[in-house]
């Protein structure tokens, strides 16, 4: 007989292993299915996050970030750097290594609640009485049997028509976090988050690097008054971001043994351009993955761009299949992932799992960073929404000042009428971390009086939010 249990999922990311943990904690057998190997053929739970994505690409800034301040900043403290050298291949070591503990940390995490883990692709069999039977083809192959199945499945990245990825040349986001020498020239195409996180990684390690956006706005959603803050700090930085091109032929050229790749657009003038490039990184998105699934064989219904249709519940067409994370609608993200595991846990316990899609935070990492929580100016004004803005920018914020970074502000909106907050806006250092306070203050629909009379901690970055606060009252006390 198969082995049974009450809950399968597809998927060790973010998105599966937090709902098989949640799952096993609230009583269910769960088993967990997962695909990713390590370089020997091992598992290495955690899916993009963890493998190649948030993990790594975060250890890959904080390193490159080290370099940047010891051969630029440093000076300023008084602190002279002599020989400053980079060693690539322990950097890159130490990012794997940074992965590996988050592997193992995973598959820890799945003995300590009793997930049974199973390591390969998992695909939708047959299913009979509201029962399921997923194969799993690994080293051996076996089928088991489950009464709810979650999906989570996560994305892939998407590349440009007739350009695949060799991850040589041509790189997505995994090749980005894998190069051992700093390409001397290099294109990305896309200026979202993966392009401004890896453009800025790698410009700081010393590539020229240029980002090439398709449309003509800079970070469109984001609200636009902190977009062009940070499009100022990058271009002072060097990274050079062209808007509104028209991206044309891709070529790889190999010359003495050396490889190339040249990129043919159209600039915003309509006039031609030809970059020829050590690397190209393309970063235009990501799909939807439920390659080898075998959804629609099982009637799994897909929407249009071949995310799995799911309700606000995460609830599929079938019975007791549920699907969360990269592979459904909404942002793709680990941490709305991980909320959605919960929840659908929760409610196959017959809980009341929710998650507020209002509320989710949205990071990129670079320096300055930039966080926000809730509605842009921008919205609001579409919507019609009478609001309050209050903005305070860093330079006048003590902290900042000690630390030797004040670019940026933090910005926020209100309601006219009732002063609930609606959105925060944040640019600047440690906007990852100050971002925490405005999710909490959103939760519990505080309004900007909340923030403004609540004591912050002196000197910290956290008085620029409540300065922003007082500042949606015109009141601010130290700008
Ligand atoms: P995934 O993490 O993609 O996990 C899916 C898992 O399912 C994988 O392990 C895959 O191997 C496995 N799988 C797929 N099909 C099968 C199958 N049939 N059988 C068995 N296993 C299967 N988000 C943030 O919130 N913060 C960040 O800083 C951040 N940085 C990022 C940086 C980069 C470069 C990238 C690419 C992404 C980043 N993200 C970040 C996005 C984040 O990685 C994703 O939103 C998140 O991983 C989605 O989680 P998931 O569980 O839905 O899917
Ligand atoms: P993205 O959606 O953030 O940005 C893609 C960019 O490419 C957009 O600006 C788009 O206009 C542009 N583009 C699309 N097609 C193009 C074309 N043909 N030519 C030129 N430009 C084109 O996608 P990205 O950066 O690939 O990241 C994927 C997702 O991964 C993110 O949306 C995010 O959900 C997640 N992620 C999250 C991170 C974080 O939370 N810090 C970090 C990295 C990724």
């Amino acid at each position: 007989m198969n082995k049974q249990f009450d809950v399968i999922v597809i998927g060790g990311g973010p998105g599966g292993y937090i709902a098989a943990i949640r799952a096993a904690q609230l009583g269910f057998n769960v088993a967990c299915i997962d695909e990713w190997k390590n370089a020997n053929g091992g598992p290495a739970l955690g899916g993009t996050c963890t493998n190649v994505g948030c993990i790594p690409s975060k250890a890959l800034l904080q390193s490159s970030e080290h370099f940047e301040q010891a051969g630029h900043h440093f000076a300023d403290h008084g602190i002279e750097v002599k020989g400053l050298s980079l060693d690539m291949a322990k950097m890159v070591g130490r990012k794997d290594t940074v992965v590996k503990q988050n592997n193992d940390g995973v598959l820890y995490l799945f003995k300590k609640n009793k997930v049974t883990f199973f390591h390969g692709r998992g695909s939708f069999a047959s299913s009979k009485d509201g029962l399921y039977d997923i194969k799993v083809a690994g080293t051996a192959e076996e089928v088991i049997t489950g009464k709810h199945i979650i999906v989570a499945t996560g994305s892939n990245a998407r590349t440009l028509p007739g350009t695949p990825f060799d991850e040589e040349i041509i790189l997505s986001n995994d090749g980005a976090l894998r190069m051992l020498d700093v390409p001397k020239k290099l294109v990305l195409i896309g200026s979202g988050v993966i392009g401004l996180e890896m453009g800025s990684v790698w410009r700081r390690l010393g590539a020229e690097v240029t980002v090439l956006e398709g449309l003509p706005t800079f970070l469109g959603v984001v609200d636009q008054q902190i977009a062009k803050e940070a499009y100022k700090a990058f271009k002072s930085q060097g990274l050079k971001i062209e808007l509104g091109v028209k991206v044309g032929e891709i070529k790889t050229n190999e010359a003495g043994g050396k490889k190339s790749v040249s990129v043919a657009y159209t600039n915003a003038k309509g006039e031609a351009q030809l970059l020829d490039v050590d690397k190209l990184i393309i970063s235009i998105g990501r799909v939807a993955n439920t390659i080898g699934l075998s959804a629609e064989s099982a009637g799994l219904r897909l929407d249009e761009r071949g995310a799995i249709l799911v309700d606000a519940d995460c609830k599929t067409n079938l019975p007791n299949v549920w699907a969360i994370g990269d592979v459904v609608r909404g942002p793709m993200l680990a941490h709305k992932a991980e909320e959605e595991g919960v929840a659908v846990a929760e409610r196959i316990a017959g809980q009341h799992g929710h998650v507020n899609f209002n509320t989710i935070p949205w990071v990129i990492y670079t320096s300055p960073e930039i966080a926000w929580v809730g509605q842009t100016e921008e919205q609001l004004k579409a919507a019609g929404k009478a609001y309050r803005a209050g903005t305070f920018p860093f330079l006048a914020n003590g902290r900042a000042r000690a630390i030797g970074d004040t670019t940026g502000m933090v910005k926020m909106l209100a309601d006219a009428t009732t002063d609930e907050i609606l959105g925060v806006h944040i640019v600047g250092p440690m906007a990852s971390e100050l971002i925490a306070e405005c999710v909490v203050a959103m939760e519990f629909r505080a309004s900007s009086e909340d923030i403004a009379r609540i004591c912050h901690a002196h000197p910290s970055l956290s008085e620029a939010t409540k300065e922003a606060a007082l500042a949606v009252d015109k009141r601010t006390l130290n700008f």
